[in-house]
């Protein structure tokens, strides 16, 4: 609220002086150009003049409207743009994405600020021929203009000053809130040197208590930094399929091949790939490996290293045929990096078929980068395939299961759903790259592997099954999420004329995707004898797993292609599922064309819940508590579905960890509207991150929860679902002051108890008084503080026991998130 009557106090202002500054203007010229140098990528700018020599810049270089074709980064150009007012006023701008004669892209705005959804076209003779036309006259009308000095090449229009006047004040708008945004605690001595101890008194009301959302914390799963292979999945083999391929990393790296992580070793043994006679078609490339003299062998390098630990059993398995036309003794053997063996068994290798064969190999040590090593008699030759190794002791002991204190770690956050398969990799790089779920089910060696778009490989072990499985275990529901019939807005090169971008799923194949969609519901809901609640028995859990949301598209650009696609999909399964809540999607941000776009279609459509998308500064959720307090409470309601404070050089530390926390207050006041919520990424192998922060950094061996995965956890365990509002008197209404400090009581109906958690982001202390006279409370209080300084990254909460007294007059050190849980008499 604050920022709003700050924002306001200032526009009037802007206005006041823009007014006294052009009173006498009531048109001007436009000059709309790009930056040469950097193709375009800064976006369209607008430099103004009375008359038409002199060009103030707005801005200076301010991005009106950014080219979002191709992949983020450098790829979004936007190149020789033109601009011209269309028959009915409207704004009309195209511009070309590539060099001459490369495809282009149309967008049109009715005052230059607000911008529809772009369209991409191979080249301009694709677009409607008036606006095609249009756009030849515009183009040979470009003339050059200096600004700041420089001549650039643009489009010059006369406008009324009204119209510069908006460009102004958005500019100046966006100025003001970027630096609000962008204050970080670096900042805090000289920000609050003054700053006394604060206090706040709180005032429950209950008489305006209302219900909310009981499973607001969820976790955010997607197959990013090695969060599955390596990661979660506890295969500690890599690429035990050969399946590796150079396109998994675009051609950019070619030792990323089918041999990868494979080394032959031996005077005479010879490696190769085959694939003439596969385990199974999704599965086509093998190895086989042909020794000359004594010591030949293949071993597997694991993930970085091997880990394994003294007295613990591993569960060898692999299918095998031996080419020779006599059967051949593999023996297995784990060593560790000075070639010492540390546990060791005998494999046969038949002369038939392929086989299954499995060992047990026991550690006869610990050790943090073993090595499995397969070696064979001279002058044999065998096939190898589906080489694995898993530890016993996996998650609850699950067959191929996930690793035991990874997966603990995402348990103990509480979460009350897992959010499956992302992210990007839901909707994939481009049509091919889709995840189709049905891929990832059933025998490991029939699940299809494929690219992983955040540039390796994806095995497909932790599946469709193992991701319910989960789900199951710790008590949180799936909330699975499929594509809507587009892959993601940022892909690259792959399978669509334009060379990448969101293109969609041909109409004429939209049926079959639907019905993969509509599988999906039956494979997880449906009883045994339909076709895939069958399949799902097979593979040994006859029991519905009780699905209850199914997510679709994720921050897709909502273009038309989309919305077609998405409502095909919305229909068909809200006609066969009324039961399943269907969660929708508004883009990558929390405003913008797809933000806008995307609400307007789930309001038309009546979507019951839309998933949001926004990683932003800690200064966006300081200043942005009433975000969802303005939300109409008759529409959708919204499922935060990827979120993260982001500071320069992207830690997850106690800064950005506090400022999600404030979030998260915000959360549970308006869980009315929003119902669930999750952090995101989830996981992240140390060396192979390709997106920071993330909550749960790892290796081989241990597990590295952040200062914001205690944030994540505390909101998760002591969460509510009655919402009590108060009234809070702060000392200093300073709104730099008042913002920094955050609370929320709730209640949790089941145990009774009451929860109120409290966030300090300010320098000092804060004393804080809550009445809690009309409740009938137990004298013992649990108070959790997590308390450090901004820039801790590996704090732990602290807990303790206090009496309901000191919980009631408590102080709030300073930086320090602090919940206080209290049973009720
Ligand atoms: O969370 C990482 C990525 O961020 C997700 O894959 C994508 O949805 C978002 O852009």
């Amino acid at each position: 609220m604050m920022v709003k009557k700050i924002t306001g106090l200032f526009l009037c202002v802007v206005v006041f002086c823009c007014r006294a500054w052009c009173q006498d203007l009531d048109s001007a010229w436009l000059f709309a150009y790009t930056k040469v140098q950097n193709e375009g990528r800064g976006g369209l700018h607008f430099a103004w003049s009375n008359d038409g020599q002199g060009w103030h810049a707005i801005g200076p270089e301010f991005g009106f409207v950014k080219s979002d074709y191709g992949r983020w980064g450098s790829e979004k150009r936007m190149i020789a743009p033109v601009l011209f007012a269309g028959a009915d006023g409207a704004w009309q701008c195209v511009w070309n994405l590539g060099g001459k004669n490369s495809p282009v892209a149309y967008t049109g705005s009715p005052d230059l600020v607000h911008w529809i959804t772009q369209s991409y076209y191979l080249n301009e003779q694709e677009l409607k021929p008036a606006l095609a036309q249009q756009v030849a006259a515009a183009r040979s009308q470009r003339q050059e203009a200096v600004v700041l000095g420089v001549p650039e090449t643009g489009s010059r229009v006369k406008v009324p000053w009204s119209l510069v006047d908006g460009l102004i004040k958005k500019e100046q708008l966006t100025r003001y809130r970027n630096q609000l945004w962008g204050e970080t605690t670096r900042e805090d001595a000289l920000r609050f040197a003054s700053l006394k101890p604060v206090s706040v008194s709180i005032r429950p009301d209950r008489s305006r208590s209302k219900k909310i959302g009981d499973l607001l914390v969820g976790a955010f799963f997607e197959d990013i930094n090695y969060a599955a292979d390596g990661g979660l999945y506890a295969e500690l083999i890599q690429n035990r399929d050969f399946e590796y391929h150079p396109s998994d990393r675009e051609y950019r790296d070619q030792s990323w091949n089918h041999q990868k992580a494979w080394t032959a070793s031996g005077a005479g043994t010879v490696l190769t790939i085959d694939s003439t006679a596969p385990i199974h078609p999704n599965n086509n490339h093998y190895a086989v490996l042909r020794t000359g003299g004594s010591g030949g062998a293949l071993s597997n390098e694991g993930f970085d290293g091997i880990a394994v630990k003294a007295g613990e059993r591993y569960d060898l398995s692999l299918f095998v045929r031996s080419l020779t036309g006599r059967g051949v003794k593999l023996t297995a053997r784990l060593m560790d990096k000075d070639g010492a063996v540390i546990a060791s068994a005998v494999v046969s290798g038949p002369a038939t078929a392929w086989r299954k064969q499995t060992a047990v190999l026991t550690a006869a040590k610990t050790v943090a980068d073993a090595r499995l090593e397969l070696a064979l008699p001279p002058g044999a030759t065998v096939a190898l395939d589906m080489i694995s190794l898993f530890p016993r002791k996996t998650f609850k002991g699950r067959k191929n299961g996930l690793r035991e204190d990874l997966a603990q770690s995402i348990a103990d956050l509480h979460p009350r759903f897992i959010r499956f398969p992302g992210g990007c990799v839901a909707h994939g790089d481009g049509i091919e790259n889709i995840y189709n779920w049905k891929n990832t089910i059933g025998p490991l060696e029939a699940r299809k592997p494929q690219r992983n778009l955040w540039g390796y490989h994806q095995s497909m072990g932790l599946g469709y099954f193992e991701y319910f499985r989960f789900c199951e275990d710790i008590g949180a529901q799936p909330v699975p999420v499929v594509a809507a019939g587009v892959p993601c807005q940022n892909s690259g090169l792959h399978g669509h004329p334009l060379g990448g971008q969101q293109c969609g799923i041909p109409l004429k194949d939209m049926d079959s995707y639907i019905q993969d969609v509509l599988d999906l519901v039956e494979w997880a809901n449906g009883d045994v004898h339909t076709k895939w609640g069958k399949a799902r028995a097979a593979a040994g859990h006859p029991e519905p797993f009780h699905l209850k949301y199914i997510g679709i598209g994720n921050e897709d650009l909502i273009s038309d292609v989309f919305a077609e696609r998405f409502t095909m999909i919305y229909n068909a399964v809200k006609k066969k599922y009324p039961e399943i809540t269907v969660i929708g999607t508004v883009g990558p941000f929390f405003e913008g064309t797809d933000y806008e776009q995307g609400w307007k279609l789930a309001t038309e459509l009546r979507v019951p819940v839309v998933d949001e998308h926004y990683y932003v500064a800690p200064g966006w959720f300081i200043y942005n508590q009433d975000f969802y307090d303005k939300y109409d409470r008759s529409k959708s309601k919204v499922y935060l579905g990827e979120y993260a404070a982001h500071l320069p050089g992207r830690p997850n530390n106690l800064e950005t960890a506090l400022a999600e926390a404030i979030h998260l207050t915000t959360l549970e006041r308006n869980g009315d509207v929003v119902q669930m919520a999750s952090y995101a990424p989830l996981l992240a192998k140390e060396g192979h991150t390709q997106w920071s922060p993330d909550l749960i950094y790892f290796n081989n061996s241990t597990v590295k929860p952040t200062t914001g995965y205690y944030v994540q956890q505390l909101f998760g365990r002591h969460a509510g679902d009655v919402y009590i509002p108060a009234t809070a008197l702060y000392s200093d209404n300073n709104e730099k002051v008042r913002n920094r400090v955050a609370w929320s009581l709730v209640q949790d109906t089941k145990s009774g108890d009451l929860v109120l958690k409290l966030v300090n982001l300010l320098p000092v202390s804060v004393s804080v008084t809550t009445d809690l006279a009309g409740f009938r409370l137990a004298q013992r209080v649990q108070k959790t503080v997590l308390q450090g300084n901004p820039a801790d990254r590996a704090l732990v909460p602290v807990e303790a026991t206090v009496s309901l007294k000191e919980a009631e007059k408590m102080t709030l050190e300073p930086y320090s998130f602090t919940v206080v849980r209290v049973k009720q008499q």
